[in-house]
């Protein structure tokens, strides 16, 4: 068979290109091989940019979000037992974030796309690409039923993930690898427990980094610093509770709101940029070309990001028979990565503690923290980068 634009992973980046194509009149396939069930469970990332949460409103997928998602104009900067807020709207022109989870980001762009007809076939296995040089790529895979389909496309977009095949599909020496391992991971867990805060809260503290979010009114997803190789089996619920209290305390005596653990998981984290994000007519984007350290809750809206730089490029080869946009796909949407790249980097120093980190390294980040909240273009600085900057 033969599609326009076959798309490799219904994560965000593959089903928000999909929808965005589809409502430009343009063709897509999108290959999955976890189930539609699988997609739509996955617990991950939960903060939308204003941009994604304007995307989501402006391709008509927000309605649930607005119902159920929790507008924040604020995070918390938590150290050295003192609380500062970083105020958004009044640093950025009146922007703000969403809390609304990923999966459910995946539930609205798949109940959208099967709306419209669209194509969107998962459990599909040994996906491979090939031809990526010729005007004509093509996939193979192997359907649900177990029969082999070649589809013959006009692009390739690889959004396929961090374990993806479209990445290893390019060849050796056309792709620089940009990589930064960091020594700790996050130990997530989700409680029943209705928020603890109204904003987020990040907290720098000698024991190691802990952050409250939350997914719903009784539901509270929190982290804490680890080590990358750290066994969730080794951490009973009374010990994760006491790290939290530990890391959390206040000068006031504030207390997270404890509830039953349901879900434990430890999270690695490092920062990869690939450059260029492109091969022939194959194109990279979300955590297919690069990953972040989810302090500053980039991963989902980069995913976002690239699919609507990467729609608009293709929609300017059909409708304009343009070439220039696919050609500086990969530039424009690096600016941006490198820019998320830095500073989800930076939340992470500042933030964490690191092996053999001395009284001098946590003198240093208090002071970068008084210096952020205290000073209005610091603060400035990070309410523009967390809300999102803009696709330039
Ligand atoms: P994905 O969402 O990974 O989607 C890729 C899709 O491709 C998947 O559905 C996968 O099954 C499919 N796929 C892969 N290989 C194949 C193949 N061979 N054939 C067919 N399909 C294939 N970010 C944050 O900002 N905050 C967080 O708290 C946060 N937590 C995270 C927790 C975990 C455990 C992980 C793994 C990531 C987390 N992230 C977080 C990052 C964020 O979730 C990602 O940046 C985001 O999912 C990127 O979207 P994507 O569409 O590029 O990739
Ligand atoms: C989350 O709610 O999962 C979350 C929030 C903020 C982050 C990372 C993860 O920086």
């Amino acid at each position: 068979m033969r599609t326009q634009v076959g798309i490799i992973g219904a994560g965000p980046a593959g089903l928000f290109l999909s929808h965005i194509l589809h409502l430009q009149g343009i063709d897509s396939v999108v290959l999955e091989r976890h189930s539609r069930e699988d997609i739509e469970a996955i617990i991950r990332a939960g903060v939308l940019e204003q941009g994604t949460v304007d995307l989501m409103n402006g391709i008509g997928v927000g309605e649930r979000m607005m119902k159920q998602g929790f507008r924040h104009e604020g995070i918390i900067l938590r150290f050295n037992g003192r609380d500062e807020r970083i105020d958004f709207p009044s640093l950025t022109g009146g922007k703000s974030v969403m809390i609304y989870a990923q999966h459910d980001v995946n539930k609205d762009l798949i109940k959208a796309r099967l709306a419209a007809g669209g194509d969107i076939r998962f459990e599909t296995k040994d996906v491979s690409v090939y031809d990526l040089n010729s005007a004509a790529p093509k996939i193979r895979c192997r359907n649900k039923e177990g029969q082999v389909d070649e589809i013959t496309c006009d692009f390739i977009a690889g959004c396929d993930g961090t374990q993806g095949i479209c990445r290893p599909s390019i060849p050796a020496g056309e792709l620089t690898l940009y990589e930064r391992l960091y020594p700790f991971g996050w130990f997530g867990i989700l409680c029943k427990a209705p928020p603890s805060s109204d904003e987020l809260i990040y907290s720098m503290h000698q024991r190691g980094f802990a952050l409250v979010s939350t997914r719903s009114p009784d539901v509270q997803r929190m982290y804490f610093q680890c080590s990358p190789n750290e066994k969730t089996d080794d951490w009973q619920d009374e010990r994760i509770w006491a790290e939290f209290r530990a890391r959390l305390e206040t000068t006031g005596g504030w207390a997270p709101k404890e509830g039953s653990i349901f879900s434990k998981s430890v999270i690695r984290m490092r920062s990869l940029v690939v450059e260029p994000m492109h091969y022939g007519r194959l194109f990279l984007a979300g955590d297919s070309a690069h990953v972040v350290p989810p302090t500053g809750a980039k991963g989902l809206n980069l995913a976002a990001s690239d699919a609507q730089i990467l729609a608009g490029a293709v929609t300017a080869y059909y409708k304009s028979n343009r070439v220039d946009l696919l050609e500086q796909y990969s530039a424009t949407a690096l600016r941006r990565v490198w820019k998320a790249t830095r500073f989800s980097w930076w939340m992470t120093s500042m933030l964490h503690t690191f092996p053999g980190s001395d009284e001098f390294q946590h003198r240093l980040q208090s002071a970068e923290l008084d210096y952020v909240t205290g000073s209005r273009a610091g603060a400035t600085s990070l309410a523009e980068n967390y809300v999102g900057l803009p696709i330039e």
